[in-house]
Order: structure tokens, then sequence, then C-alpha cells
């Protein structure tokens, strides 16, 4: 991929994302994607994040550490995220999202300013290219008054799907039409969440449950919907707006966007772009987790059959109750099919993984659990035939550009967005009840794996596959959309 840059002095663009790990993989992977077009980078991680990051980088297995420092004009950089020292025994504190939510809000925007100033210093001493332009997660808005400050363009990536955006554009209208805050807690349970909401474009056939669940309060200043509001409104103060999604998953919604912004560009989905680059290779290797990933699981699936394996994944925030965890687990077993489960050290409420001793015996051989994977490298194994997902924007879309079906159990925040259009709008997957039943998980598992409801979303998330890698090729309307957000907003003079 050539450089669209072709002046000695680099852009250089500052990418700040939400300090959890798939907002992390999404800017890194435009991070990645603008460093090819011939920019200089400074990622900005936390101090936390950071030291995390170089943890796994060196247990990687060909230790990838020195990558950190060794690719021209990609720099990282930290600030603290104002929250208390964590313990060193695999607890992430970053869990306590209200606390990190508080944080971001009030915290964040002095360091990052002093940060900024810092970079505008090492440009005037010839060590880094002058600061052009701020990249920000949009779900970091005190960045567009760092950006005010300084004159800059600032480009805003929303990691959600285009629908979940949307959704949370409308926040305000459900609430001017009554429809929310809840009226009291009996609105979760007694089918008030069945309500239609037909009016969202492109939304035709939604509920209100199927709205990002930042709805699901009481509380009129409940934190999260006031920061969700607060963060689309200064959506409106950023020079232009990313969405990694592409027009032919989203189109209509997206349209409904960009009747509302100034400037909205679909530049996804990610997974499905290069990041090889002939000049410097070692670009295309380096990756953002922030766990220590097992490498064992992939030699695993190299003894499989071609698409015979469940790969079990719920993400990096998601926890599940003991009780939960064990219809999952029998229900794998039950179901005889081969799979692959990644459970996190924090992925249990109250702390322990315990497995039964019958559970294991019963799948010895037919089932292998890791606690962190390179996903996308599983999701691409020839082996991988269904994914049981929390459905993740990003492993929702990883599973897309990998063409693997899904079986849906979300768990919050823009999920049931997502479950919705993967089991409804666009036929790719199956939703599980929330409360998860071993019997139900079996018969689901069977469907997707060997069903003919499974060879049918099979059919059509390869043909999703297809077209995702068309519009990220070049001449595809997500690469020629990035390459119109640089000339548009990045390199644009103010
Ligand atoms: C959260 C939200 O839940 C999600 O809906 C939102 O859009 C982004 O922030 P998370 O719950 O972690 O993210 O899910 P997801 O969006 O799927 O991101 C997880 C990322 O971690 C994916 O890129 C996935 O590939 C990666 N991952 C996860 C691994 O590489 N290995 C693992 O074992 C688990």
């Amino acid at each position: 991929m050539n450089s669209i840059i072709e002046s000695n002095r680099k852009p250089h663009a500052v990418l700040t994302p939400y300090p959890l790990q798939g907002h992390i993989n999404a800017v890194f992977k435009l991070a990645k994607l603008l460093h090819l077009r011939g920019f200089h980078i400074t990622f900005v991680h936390t101090e936390y994040n950071y030291k995390r990051f170089l943890k796994s980088m060196a247990m990687s297995p060909n230790n990838n550490n020195h990558l950190i420092h060794s690719i021209p004009h990609f720099c990282f950089e930290t600030i603290p995220d104002g929250l208390p020292h964590p313990d060193d025994n695999g607890n992430n504190h970053n869990q306590d999202l209200h606390a990190l939510l508080d944080s971001v809000r009030n915290k964040f925007l002095a360091p990052f300013r002093s940060l900024l100033a810092k970079l505008i210093e090492l440009a005037s001493a010839g060590a880094v290219p002058p600061v052009t332009c701020l990249v920000s997660d949009g779900t970091m808005p005190f960045t567009i008054q760092a950006a005010q400050d300084l004159g800059l363009p600032i480009l805003l990536l929303f990691p959600s799907a285009a629908s979940s955006f949307l959704s949370a554009m409308h926040f305000r209208t459900l609430i001017h039409k009554g429809l929310i805050p809840l009226k009291d807690e009996s609105c979760l349970t007694n089918g008030y969440l069945e309500t239609k909401v037909d009016w969202i474009p492109g939304m035709k056939n939604f509920r209100l449950k199927d709205l990002p669940d930042f709805i699901r309060t009481t509380d009129p200043n409940d934190p999260m919907l006031q920061f969700l509001m607060e963060l689309t409104d200064k959506a409106h103060n950023a020079n232009g707006v990313v969405l990694n999604t592409f027009d032919e998953l989203e189109g209509e919604v997206v349209n409904a966007l960009s009747s509302m912004l100034p400037a909205v560009y679909t530049i996804g989905p990610f997974p499905s772009f290069s990041y090889h680059n002939p000049e410097d290779q070692q670009l295309e290797i380096l990756g953002s987790n922030l766990w220590k990933e097992d490498t064992v699981c992939l030699e695993w699936l190299d003894s499989k059959e071609p698409r015979s394996v469940i790969y079990v994944n719920f993400g990096s925030i998601t926890v599940i109750s003991p009780e939960k965890l064990s219809e999952f687990a029998w229900g794998l077993a039950n179901s005889k099919k081969p799979f692959l489960w990644i459970i996190r050290p924090d992925l249990v409420i109250g702390g322990s993984v315990v497995l039964s001793p019958e559970f294991v015996d019963e799948t010895r051989g037919r089932g292998l659990i890791a606690s962190w994977c390179n996903q996308e490298q599983v999701l691409n194994h020839p082996s991988v035939g269904g994914f049981l997902t929390h459905c993740g924007w990003n492993s929702t879309t990883e599973s897309v550009c990998a063409g693997v079906p899904m079986l849906c159990w979300p768990f919050f925040a823009d999920q049931p967005t997502n479950c919705r259009n993967i089991c409804n709008e666009w036929g790719i997957g199956i939703e599980i009840n929330n409360d998860v039943k071993r019997k139900d998980l079996e018969n689901l598992v069977n469907e997707l794996m060997v069903g003919e409801k499974g060879k049918k979303m099979r059919q059509k998330v390869t043909e999703l596959k297809k077209k995702a890698e068309e519009v990220t090729r070049p001449g595809g309307s997500s690469y020629m959309n990035l390459d119109k957000v640089i000339k548009e907003v990045l390199l644009k003079e103010n």
C-alpha cells in the first residue's frame, strides 16, 4: 500500500483509545492504517494498560517486545488513569467501569494537555514531526476540548456499530417520548422492554430491549445514560466521525447518521484491511492485546477437522455467575462437539473458575480451555465452524470477516443491538436466552454446527465476508472513505 503522503514532513496523529481492550483494538487498527498511509503515530495508553501491554508482548512466543520501539514513526506515550493502583495478581481494576468512566470524564484532560505540550516541545526540538491532528475514541470526548485549545482538527472513532451509535443519538427522543427512564424495576421483567421502537431510521424491527442497555435504568441522572448523551452531543463539535462498519451492512443507518452529523465516514470492517507494508513488515505483527496470548490453542485446532470446532469467548469485560458457567459447560459437553473455550481469569463472578471433574473427564480430548488467545487467528482457523459470542462489536466484525456464524449471548452495552442485527437483520446467528440452560445450549450448538439453519447462516456470512473484502480493497467504498477522511479532515488546513 503506497503512502498517499509524499512530503518529507509527515503528518502526526495522536490517537487516544478509551482504556478498555475492545476500544484499544479498534483504535489501534486505525492507527496502523494511518501509519501505512504515511502518518507519524503517537498512540496513547494509560500507564496501567501500557504496563500490561508490555508484559503481554514480552510473554508472546517470539518476545515481540522489541517491535514496540522498532517501528519507525509508531510511538507510544502514556497518561495516568487516576485510579488506585491495582494489585498485581491478574485482577483487572478497569472492571470497575463506573470508576473508570468518572476518571475519564474528570481526570484525563489535564494529563492529556500536558502530554500534548510535551509533544509540541519534542517537535520544536526536531525529535518528532509537529502534531497535526487528533484521532480519538468517541467515548473520550475531553479530547475535543484539547483539539480546540490547539486549533487542531479532530476525528472521532466510535468503535461500535452504526446502529448502536444511531440509537444513542436518539436517547433524548426516547426520554421526550416518555419511554425512558423506566418507571420502576418491574419494567425489566414485565414485558415492557418488548415495546416497539420502529421509528429510528434503518432499525424498523427494533424493540426497547434491542437498544444499547444503558436505557435500562430508572434513574434520569444515570451516569452511563448521561455520558452517552453527552458524547453524542459532542460528536457535533468534531471535524469528522468514522465508524468500523460498511455501507453494505448498515447503509440505511449510516445515511441517517450522515443527515445528523456533518461528516460521517464508514471505513470498516477493520479486520478485512491489509496491514501489510513491504517496507515495514513488522507493523503487521504488532498487536494490541493486554493479556498474554495462549498459542497452544492454535496447535490444538490444527488437529481438528475443518469447521468442526465451536469457539467460545465472551470478550474482555463480560462476567458470568458460577451457575451460568456450569450451564455453558454442560451444554458444550452434551453437544458432543469439539470446543475451544476462552475463560479469562476474571470471567467468573467471585473469582474462581470451578469446572467439575466429571465435566473435565467427559470432554477430555474434545474440549480445550485457555485464558486468552489471538481471536482473529482463531476465528480464521479452518477448524473453527461456529462462534459462541457476547456480540461485542469487534468480535462481531471479526466473525463476519472470518465467515463464521454465531451463537449470541449478549451481555451489556451495545451487545443487544449487535445481537438483533446478527440474528434478525443479517441472518448470521442465533440468540441464546439470557437465562441459558444446558439443554437449550446443547441443541443450539448442534443447530449451528450441523443443522440446516447453521448451513444457511454459514452461506450468508460467507457472502458478507466477500463484501467486506471488496470494500476494503483499493477502489472499495471503505478504502476510498479512508482516503477521503484523511484528505477532508486530517490533512485539511484549518
Ligand atoms: C467492549 C464492548 O463490550 C463492545 O461491545 C464494544 O463495542 C467495544 O468494547 P469487549 O466486550 O471486550 O469490548 O468485546 P469486543 O468488542 O468483542 O472486543 C474484544 C476484543 O478483544 C476483540 O478484538 C477480540 O479479538 C479481542 N480478544 C478477546 C482477543 O484477542 N482474545 C481473547 O481471548 C478475547
